[in-house]
């Protein structure tokens, strides 16, 4: 079985994992003589050292492609997936592309660690958990920023739509996928009339390096003015990196998630990598 999009997971699977996750329900010995192997053909920090030090933590070892791969050699990425599924007993990859076809080369499960705006299903369970974690039976979240690229909320919209009720409140553009689900979307500079409704801000950053096809204009920025107006119980989630539009000086309220959000990426990574291994 690969975890290549939220398609691929029923909602026992997916209450399954938030519930391993939230119990710790981890054996350190678990995947002992088992190998995960990750390749990246797009930068990263939290998702790949995340899987690492997963595997690590349930008795298991990791290989990485490096940059100094025989890719510069000219070999394709077919073969190079197809090499490295003989070595390790799962692979995670991350393209700025095309995973699920990549997947077809490999022998063994294949994790979609982000596949261009498509899907990133691993932070879509990550962000899951950390909102599970309010215990709340309504949750009103705003989504904020890059919408039309972001994989993050692609796959996250995808998931809360599988196991819960939601109602979403998302700003500027929307893609395609997403359209299909119930929502109400603002302009950002009505913001400040629906902050302080929500119980979720869940913020993305531009993502440049994606902006060939279609102009995105977020100009929206946070201000602890306006997470003043939040409730006291609500919370601000980011899959992070972040650019400007979410400043260090929110960090120290106590609604400000995100670094919350990447430790519980390791939790979910460890369920995910024990079911799937
Ligand atoms: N959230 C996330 O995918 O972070 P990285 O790009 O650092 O892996």
């Amino acid at each position: 079985m690969n975890l290549l999009s939220i398609d691929d997971l029923t909602p026992e699977n997916i209450k399954n994992l938030l519930y391993i996750a939230r119990e710790a329900l981890f054996s350190s010995s678990r995947l002992r003589h088992k190998i995960l192997a990750t390749a990246f053909f797009e930068p990263s920090t939290r998702t790949k050292l995340s899987f690492h030090s997963a595997m690590i933590h349930l008795g298991g070892n990791v290989i990485d492609l490096p940059d100094s791969s025989s890719l510069k050699k000219g070999e394709s990425e077919e073969d190079t997936i197809r090499t490295l599924s003989q070595y390790a007993d799962c692979l995670v990859i991350r393209h700025p592309r095309d995973v699920k076809g990549l997947a077809k080369y490999s022998s063994v499960p294949v994790i979609n660690a982000g596949d261009g705006s498509n899907e990133h299903p691993t932070q879509a369970l990550l962000d899951l958990h950390t909102m599970a974690m309010m215990d709340k039976e309504v949750l009103k979240i705003m989504f904020t920023g890059d919408l039309y690229h972001s994989r993050t909320i692609n796959s996250l919209v995808k998931a809360i739509t599988k196991c819960c009720n939601a109602e979403f409140i998302f700003t500027n553009e929307i893609n395609e996928d997403l359209k299909q689900y119930p929502h109400l979307m603002i302009d950002e500079s009505e913001i400040p009339n629906y902050i302080d409704k929500v119980n979720v801000l869940y913020m993305t950053r531009p993502q440049v390096e994606r902006h060939t096809d279609k102009l995105v204009t977020s100009n929206f920025i946070l201000t602890n003015e306006l997470v003043n107006k939040m409730a006291k119980d609500a919370i601000i989630m980011h899959p992070l990196p972040r650019t400007k539009e979410l400043p260090p000086e929110i960090d120290t309220n106590h609604r400000a998630k995100y670094f919350d959000q990447v430790k519980n990426g390791l939790y979910m990574r460890m369920a995910i990598l024990g079911w799937l291994i």
